[in-house]
């Protein structure tokens, strides 16, 4: 880009008369108010389509999660209300539907009447990714694929260690299931075009990456023993540091809030340790030669 001599005179004009132009016109315009602000256009809550799950996967979720009286299951997006009603029918567990279709609702809360279980199945029209499910202790999911990617941090951000979470169908991206199971389900063949359904289950992990200092029962070592454990998900590995030993950990394995590995404290001699993460700590017990030590550790 060129400018000759007159327009470069124009431009340093304009600039130094607009300041004070608009200066003069904002002195003179009446104060704002906050009706005059624009505000950006109401967001369309995100609904799928309503298509239920039939009563082969609606078991095999139940039979996954392990789901019993103590549980509290939340269906998000609940449909006719099918699977809270199950749990709380068959399984003694307390739910709640969450559920955007008005008619669904309605039609949930009238068969909890009639069953008998309006007391422990619950149902509310609201917006799944505006409700929160931190009660929950099981969670089921049946929803469009992108739909359930875009919870993936809710649930992580709201759910307890060790909170179950089954999808149908499809898999939470980049989170690795605990276990799936596919089975033959003629019934899907009208929704999907195949005569089955995948059910998938994870559990919500307990963040403990990071380094760990261990109080060690003085029967198992006198060292000062540190651990540095790497986290992705539920997936877990790491080193010991024992005196000035540096020791790879043995099959690792962390289930919601339980944390178990093995550490060769010298040779021939491996101590299983296994303890529940909880407030900042782990407490548990580790065996070695057949007699179990308690043990502690907090963050170092
Ligand atoms: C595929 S159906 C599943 C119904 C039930 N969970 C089942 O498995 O039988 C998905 C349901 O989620 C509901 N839904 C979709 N988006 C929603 C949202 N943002 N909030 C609440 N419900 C929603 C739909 O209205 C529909 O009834």
């Amino acid at each position: 880009m060129h400018f000759d001599r007159r327009s470069t005179l124009r431009l340093i004009a304009t600039c130094a008369t607009r300041p004070r132009l608009a200066l003069l016109a904002a002195a003179a315009a009446p104060p704002l108010r906050a009706q005059d602000v624009p505000q950006p256009e109401k967001q369309p809550i995100m609904a799928g389509p309503y298509v239920p799950s039939p009563e082969t996967v609606v078991s095999q979720m139940l039979e996954m999660a392990g789901v019993g009286p103590d549980d509290v299951l939340i269906d998000m997006g609940s449909g006719d209300g099918r699977i809270v009603l199950t749990a709380a029918k068959l399984r003694g567990a307390r739910g709640l539907g969450i559920e955007i279709q008005e008619r669904l609702v309605t039609l949930s809360i009238e068969a909890a009447r009639r069953e008998g279980i309006d007391g422990r199945a619950r149902f509310v029209r609201q917006d799944l990714f505006t409700t929160d499910v931190s009660e929950a202790t099981v969670v089921t999911i049946y929803l469009l694929p992108d739909t359930v990617n875009m919870l993936r941090d809710k649930l992580r951000r709201e759910l307890r260690p060790g909170t179950r979470v089954l999808t149908h169908d499809y898999p939470i991206a980049g989170w690795l299931p605990e276990s799936w199971q596919r089975f033959d389900e003629p019934e899907k063949k009208g929704a999907t075009g195949q005569p089955s359904a995948t059910v998938y289950l994870y559990r919500i992990p307990a963040q403990v990456g990071g380094r760990w200092q261990v109080g060690m029962p003085a029967e198992l070592s006198r060292q000062r023993l540190v651990l540095s454990l790497r986290q992705q998900w539920q997936m877990l590995d790491g080193m010991a540091t024992l005196g000035n030993r540096e020791i790879p950990l043995e099959d690792v394995r962390l289930r919601g809030d339980e944390v178990a590995f093995r550490l060769p404290i010298e040779r021939g001699r491996i101590a299983r340790f296994e303890g529940r993460a909880r407030d900042g700590l782990i407490e548990g017990s580790a065996t070695l030669d057949g007699s179990a030590l308690p043990w502690r550790a907090s963050r170092a």
